[in-house]
């Protein structure tokens, strides 16, 4: 029998790990690239033809014309914010309408959401989550309610004009009354689905039963997560987190794929961390260093162009990632960012009060209650940048790399130094 070649890519921080990047690279030998979860509030730049394309819902790895991007069920996905994507790739000249595969069962977001969203976090003001105000969390809660709107659905206008009044008479009540803000107009939200529900539905097929097939005729998949763990609605630093599993069970219940069928887990984690949003962030930096890897590494996000949080890299809070989400080997990316530092701190422990310090993490408590200790690294004070060789990496560029590798526990199997596809190092290929 022919051995499936399923891989996943999963953020193991708090997202930007620089995911998009990796799947792209790793896009040219692939066939199929699908997105598990998440909607639009996740983001990747990609640079064509000297432009910048920041997408948030189609896949990654779709300038490779032999991509087949696929959206998974576990995907929220907004009907209107998906046509802007694929009118601005068609206006560049990238087919995508006959290529992109959604499944029938990914629940929709609507106007209501994204007005539910912003309203709760404006009324919560300081006590808010810092969400990307897309929509996310209303439109998971709505499916765990079982009242959410599917992309099959579509199929059956009469039957969504009725379950559309009924959800939007429970939003509006509670916008209008409760929030104090406009009500959402059935009108528009039934125009745009009858609009855009034609060039849908020619997109929608098994996904499940597309994924099997693919598994068994050992075609190369790239299972894309959003987000990162540490973000996970479970796992991560509830309550801030994002509404739905970041960690390995969301490519699982997200696209239906059997866990036989995955091969390997690659996890993409950044040289340092960082983190958009509010929520405990233990090696935070907030000094000159924190501004310097802030500016060196451009981060701001591709979705809110928010400023993101910088700090060391805490392997106490990566490592608690490996077991649970069959971390195969790792992707450290932005190496490069590190080049000019003197010396750099890893995060190895936290020095805590309680003997319950990882679950104060998950539970979002406070940072100051989490001390972290730090291994100090002497930097290589050379360019890394674009390196994409292993004999050409400084001698204590590669001493970082194996002591990062001895404390997690797992191989780095990929170096990224640098923002284009090529500017990467293989140590492994294990798939
Ligand atoms: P939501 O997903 O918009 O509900 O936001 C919840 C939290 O997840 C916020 O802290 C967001 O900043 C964060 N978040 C959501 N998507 C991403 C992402 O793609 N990268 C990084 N952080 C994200």
């Amino acid at each position: 029998m022919k051995m499936s070649r399923n891989i996943v890519v999963l953020g193991i921080q708090w997202g930007d790990e620089g995911k998009g990047k990796v799947v792209d690279f790793l896009s040219k030998k692939a066939k199929y690239v699908v997105r598990c979860q998440g909607g639009n509030n996740a983001g990747h730049t990609l640079i064509y033809n000297d432009k910048r394309i920041v997408l948030h819902l189609i896949p990654s790895g779709i300038l490779h014309s032999n991509i087949i991007p696929i959206i998974g069920n576990g995907v929220v996905l907004s009907p209107v914010e998906l046509l802007k994507e694929i009118f601005l790739l068609e206006k560049e000249g990238i087919n995508i309408r006959n290529r992109l595969i959604l499944s029938p069962l990914c629940q929709l977001v609507l106007e209501y959401h994204v007005e539910m969203d912003i309203a709760r976090e404006e009324f919560l003001g300081n006590k808010s989550i810092g969400t990307t105000g897309r929509g996310i969390g209303p439109a998971y809660e709505d499916k765990v309610a079982r009242r959410g709107l599917r992309i099959i659905d579509l199929f059956d206008m009469d039957g969504l004009c009725l379950k559309l009044k009924d959800i939007l008479n429970i939003y509006n009540f509670q916008l209008k009354f409760f929030y104090k803000r406009k009500s959402v107009s059935y009108d528009l939200i039934l125009n745009n689905l009858i609009n855009i529900s034609e060039i849908i539905k020619d997109m929608v097929l098994d996904v499940t039963n597309l994924l099997r097939k693919v598994s068994k005729n050992n075609l190369f998949t790239i299972f894309e997560g959003a987000q990162g763990v540490l973000l996970d609605i479970d796992y991560g630093t509830y309550p801030y987190v994002t509404s739905s599993n970041t960690t390995i069970g969301g490519i699982i219940t997200g696209t239906g794929i059997s866990i036989r069928d995955i091969k390997y887990v690659l996890g993409v984690m950044k040289a340092y961390t960082t983190r958009v949003g509010f929520g405990p962030f233990p090696t935070e930096l907030f000094d000159e260093t924190g501004e310097y890897l802030c500016h060196a590494g451009n981060e701001y996000g591709s979705t809110t162009g928010r400023k993101r949080r910088v700090g060391w890299l805490d392997l106490v809070a990566v490592k608690k990632t490996i077991y649970s989400n069959s971390l195969s080997g790792i992707c450290i990316t932005k190496l490069d960012v590190l080049d000019k530092l003197k010396e750099i701190k890893i995060c190895i422990d936290y020095r805590c009060t309680s003997n319950l310090s990882s679950y104060m993490l998950q539970s979002g408590m406070l940072p100051d209650k989490l001390e972290p200790v730090y291994e100090i690294i002497p930097g290589w004070q050379k360019s890394t940048c674009g390196t994409k060789c292993l004999n050409d990496l400084p001698l204590l560029a590669l001493n970082y790399i194996r002591r990062l590798e001895d404390i997690l526990g797992i191989s780095i199997d990929f170096i990224s130094t640098g923002p284009n596809r090529e500017e990467i190092i293989i140590l492994n290929e294990r798939f």
